[in-house]
């Protein structure tokens, strides 16, 4: 979607908001898949309730793009404008053991920057791509470890008061890749409290960490890591390997010959191939286990 009224327009400077138009969104994904829209830029995220005020006033529908690593973005023009925030340097403060964090700060840097401060906790996490807003909004997870045990206080903007607001971690549930946020709840930044560690032993979990998610998962390719949430008891990525589906696609959209709960782009697969694989793989799985699985990574479509 473009932005066409010259009033909004002129309005965004005001707001410390940048525009680029008809910026092609699937580049901003881990995926490299999707189409084409005017994304906004806000470089400070208090003027995000005015901006979101004038959008709605116009009529205007738009979406929010976090690090953009667990999003299937359909293809050709989007019938949003997107909204990023700015990430912001430096962009972790830490007193003692409580951590204070953008959302847009990368996951994976957040983790090693707490370890060089002797805070541990989150080595599993390590591996995981995007940002803390993303991790926070899904909880996610990996070796053993959730984001949202550590979680004291997050920063947020609900559409619902059209404020900003905090919430304490009381108030917020966390489960399997799940949390109660609003799907329209912003994350602006979030305090964590993290055990301390010393800086060698994060190090070395760390490490141990990265060897396992590199024997097992494709490090180096475009995904969203895994497409389905595990069922009950059970491992998604394990029933789609025993029924031979990994290396198979759908144009360029292929199940991952490393782990078959990854699907990849292995060139210039489009959204519309990625959907129809996901699909295929379902319904074969729930021939064959009569479980139909939940996709984990967030489909934007119409
Ligand atoms: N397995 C296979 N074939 C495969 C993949 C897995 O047989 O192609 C088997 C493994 O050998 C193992 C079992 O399935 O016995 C479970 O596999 P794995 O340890 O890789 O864990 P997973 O359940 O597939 C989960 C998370 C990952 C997270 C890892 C490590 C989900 C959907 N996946 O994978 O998270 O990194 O554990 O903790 O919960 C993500 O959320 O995007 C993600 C990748």
């Amino acid at each position: 979607m473009r932005l066409t009224d010259p009033i909004l327009i002129a309005a965004l400077a005001e707001l410390a908001v940048e525009r680029r138009e008809g910026a092609s969104i699937g580049a901003l994904t881990s995926l490299e898949i999707g189409g084409v829209s005017d994304l906004l830029i806000v470089h400070d995220s208090r003027h995000l309730p005015e901006l979101l005020r004038r959008l709605s006033g116009c009529g205007i529908a738009h979406r929010f793009l976090g690090g953009g690593s667990n999003v299937l973005v359909m293809d050709g023009e989007l019938p949003w404008i997107m909204i990023k925030l700015a990430g912001r340097t430096p962009d972790v403060t830490i007193e003692g053991q409580s951590v204070l964090v953008e959302a847009t700060a990368d996951l994976g840097r957040t983790v090693t920057f707490c370890a060089k401060n002797d805070l541990g906790g989150m080595e599993g996490l390590i591996g995981v791509p995007g940002s803390v807003g993303g991790a926070l909004r899904m909880n996610a997870g990996a070796y053993g470890t959730q984001i949202g045990t550590f979680v004291r206080e997050v920063e947020v903007y609900r559409a619902a008061s059209q404020q900003i607001e905090t919430l304490r971690g009381e108030q917020i549930s966390f489960a399997y890749r799940h949390t109660s946020f609003a799907p329209d709840d912003i994350m602006l930044r979030v305090r964590l409290e993290l055990p301390r560690k010393p800086y060698a032993d994060v190090v070395r979990d760390i490490r141990v960490s990265n060897e396992k998610r590199r024997a097992s998962q494709p490090m180096n390719q475009k995904s969203a890591g895994c497409i389905f949430k595990n069922p009950p008891g059970g491992s998604a990525g394990r029933m789609i390997d025993g029924l031979g589906l990994k290396g198979f696609g759908v144009g360029d959209a292929r199940v991952s010959d490393r782990h078959a709960n990854f699907f990849v782009n292995a060139g210039q697969a489009t959204a519309r191939e990625m959907l129809a694989l996901i699909d295929s793989v379902r319904e074969r799985v729930h021939t064959a286990h009569g479980v139909s699985l939940e996709e984990e990574v967030i489909v934007w479509s119409t």
